[in-house]
């Protein structure tokens, strides 16, 4: 079985030369570790859709470097146009997690401020743009984690869903940035339960695989033994990530979230999203408005089986996202703090809006 230090694994970064991406290949994880390096538009876009980097705050920085390196092999007389495609390219990639809009318009407001400039500091500025974002979402995390240290107490059992540890961002994650600081401040007994995670098992291959990794005492479950999980006593609180957060609180995240957010209210058990501020879309009122991708079928009748697992012909329902109520959410984790309802209260309280 591989384990690695998750905090030293490069989930998104800039080759040292500055020419290319490199990322983990997530799709691979936990059976084998393959870095890949892209410099190409299309094979960063393509990277973003099959997941290969994954997770709100990564996709983010991800395509703001893609960004970058469509200027950086661009002749000096294409500069502009093919920057400026790469960012509408990129940003067709996938369409619910805000941060990757949120990164892209960033490296284009930098753009803008660097009309007239020769194409040798129009390409070092964006890509000390791209390093910011980067940079920036590590700090963010930690804070995330500092925050989210302040609930927790030796011995706490913590579900999560999905995977929003380091391998989502560029180091720490969010709903497991708890985790990793309790690791720091010497925190004991810890117990995180990871939902597997239908159908492209976030939570059984990257999750549980980092919590594993870090010595966390992991526990596994599938999606549909939550309910049973939570009423046998042993889920005291609930950290999950988003990729999308309306002015009004509601937040979308991975498939079934929302399931499990109905069940911590059933069962009286604190339910936080921990989101960073780029995650925050003040332009959408409420989650009605949040658009959900809507993936291949074959992930659902096919992936991971030997043989297909469903009749040929048979409809398929695969949502990857869906949104959580404001009203199930006990409070948002965000950088500068914990915000509670009302949540554009809050946010506007904290410099978020
Ligand atoms: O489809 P994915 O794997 O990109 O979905 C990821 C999630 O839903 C995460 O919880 C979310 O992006 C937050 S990551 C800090």
């Amino acid at each position: 079985m591989i384990l690695l230090d998750p905090l030293k694994i490069d989930t998104v970064r800039l080759s040292d030369e500055g020419d290319a991406l490199v990322i983990i290949d997530q799709t691979l994880l936990p059976n084998e570790v393959k870095y890949l390096s892209l410099t190409r538009t299309e094979d960063i876009w393509e990277a973003i859709r099959a997941l290969r980097v994954r997770g709100a705050p990564a996709i983010g920085v991800a395509a703001a470097f893609g960004a970058y390196l469509a200027a950086f092999y661009a002749p000096d007389a294409e500069l502009e146009a093919r920057f400026l495609a790469a960012c509408d390219y990129l940003a067709t990639s996938r369409p619910t997690a805000v941060n990757l809009f949120w990164a892209l318009d960033r490296m284009r407001r930098a753009y803008d401020g660097l009309r007239g400039r020769a194409p040798g500091d129009v390409r070092a500025a964006l890509r000390a743009e791209a390093q910011a974002i980067m940079d920036e979402d590590i700090e963010i995390s930690r804070s995330i984690g500092k925050y989210g240290l302040e609930l927790l107490r030796p011995g706490m059992g913590i579900l999560t869903h999905c995977n929003a540890g380091t391998l989502a961002t560029a180091k720490y994650g969010t709903a497991l940035a708890p985790v990793y600081a309790a690791l720091d401040h010497g925190l004991s007994g810890l117990r995180v339960y990871c939902d597997e995670t239908r159908p492209l098992l976030q939570g059984a291959r990257l999750s549980a695989f980092e919590m594993v990794s870090a010595g966390v005492d992991t526990t596994l479950l599938c999606d549909n033994m939550a309910s049973s999980l939570m009423k046998s006593g042993k889920v005291d609180i609930i950290f999950v990530g988003c990729d999308r957060v309306a002015r009004n609180g509601d937040a979308a995240n991975k498939i079934g979230t929302s399931g499990v957010a109905i069940l911590a209210a059933h069962y009286g058990i604190p339910f936080y999203v921990c989101a960073p501020s780029s995650t925050i879309d003040v332009a959408i009122a409420s989650g009605e408005d949040i658009p959900i991708e809507f993936r291949d079928p074959s992930e659902v009748t096919e992936l991971w089986y030997k043989k297909r697992m469903a009749p040929e012909g048979v409809g398929v329902y695969n949502p990857a996202f869906d949104v959580t109520d404001a009203s199930l959410i006990t409070g948002i984790i965000t950088e500068r703090g914990i915000v509670r309802a009302p949540y554009e209260e809050g946010f506007r309280a904290l410099g978020l809006v």
